[in-house]
């Protein structure tokens, strides 16, 4: 693995080996600390975005690691403006071992990876959010004791973290289905990419009604309706994403154990209810601290020894 920009690049043996290396690296932590495997390595924080999670568990994730780590917000680059993408990546290249990069199109992030001679790390583009996919099906991994064979029903707009949540339920062997308003739903492509490497016959699907969509699942996930970028579009599309809240009627169409996912931020009373967010079925914090344990492990595979 060179970069880490897309869970579609994983072969299933890199899948499973992050998501082992994540079980193992928690496992230490939590016995006491992790060993310096990353000593005297160094990462670029690049966010184009705000951000909490991605932020702080890459960084205290190398530092866990013994290795440093450091923010650069988006007025300090300003990526594609003051300078090229290009340069940046090529700058940065005989500075740091790693960059960790949050940017608004894709195509900065196969910019920074094609000009550069280090690691690059997607840390969220508008396509894609690669590091949440994985810290997604670890979650379910360490909650459900598998991942093959489960229903996972995406709630919501089909955006970069739907994408990645799809190329990762496909490749563990899980069903997917994700509900949108007429619009919203992820691409053909995304659909016909997904099934190229799907894996024991796991489907992926679109279902208008979001109750068919939830229906037995074993997973249901959300984000928000409006991601950062598309600010502008937010009251058209708070009018039409109502009936696609997670609230305690939709959950109980699914398993009664299911479990209730997502990335957060969370606009809670949109997409999702006080009530199921801090409700039994809610994992949305111990998935959140997952980011930590998930980002150790796409470190250790690019920058170890
Ligand atoms: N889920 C996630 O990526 O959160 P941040 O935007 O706070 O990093
Ligand atoms: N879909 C959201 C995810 C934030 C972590 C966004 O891109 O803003």
């Amino acid at each position: 693995m060179k970069h880490f920009l897309s869970i579609a690049d994983l072969t299933p043996t890199e899948l499973e080996n992050l998501l082992q290396l994540a079980l193992d690296l928690k496992a230490e932590w939590q016995a006491g600390g992790n060993k310096p495997i990353l000593k005297g390595k160094s990462l670029a924080l690049v966010f184009q975005k705000p951000s909490l999670r991605t932020r702080v568990s890459f960084e205290m994730g190398m530092v866990h690691l013994g290795g440093y780590a450091f923010y650069m917000s988006p007025d300090e680059i300003k990526m594609g403006g003051r300078e090229s993408v290009a340069d940046v990546a090529r700058v940065l290249s005989g500075y740091v071992d790693a960059v960790m990069a949050r940017v608004f199109p894709h195509e900065h992030i196969l910019e920074l990876a094609a000009n550069s001679t280090i690691p690059i790390i997607n840390g969220l583009s508008a396509y894609n959010h690669p590091a949440q996919g994985l810290t997604d099906v670890f979650t379910i991994l360490e909650t459900k004791g598998k991942v093959a064979g489960l229903k996972i029903a995406f709630v919501g707009d089909g955006n970069n973290v739907a994408r990645s949540l799809l190329f990762g339920a496909m490749k563990l062997g899980a069903d997917f289905v994700l509900t949108a308003p007429t619009g919203y739903d992820l691409t053909a492509e995304d659909y016909i990419l997904a099934k190229e490497f799907s894996v024991g016959g796991a489907t992926a699907v679109y279902e208008h009604d979001p109750i068919k969509a939830v229906a037995d699942a074993d997973v249901i996930y959300t984000d928000v309706w409006t991601s950062m970028g598309q600010e502008e579009e937010k009251a058209k599309r708070l009018a039409i994403f109502p009936p696609y809240q997670i609230n305690s009627a939709l959950v109980s169409h699914a398993k009664p154990d299911c479990i209730v996912m997502h990335c957060l931020p969370a606009h809670r009373g949109e997409e999702i209810t006080d009530e199921v967010a801090d409700g039994p079925h809610s994992v949305l914090f111990p998935q959140a601290w997952n980011r930590m344990h998930a980002q150790k492990a796409i470190l250790a595979t690019l920058l170890a020894d």
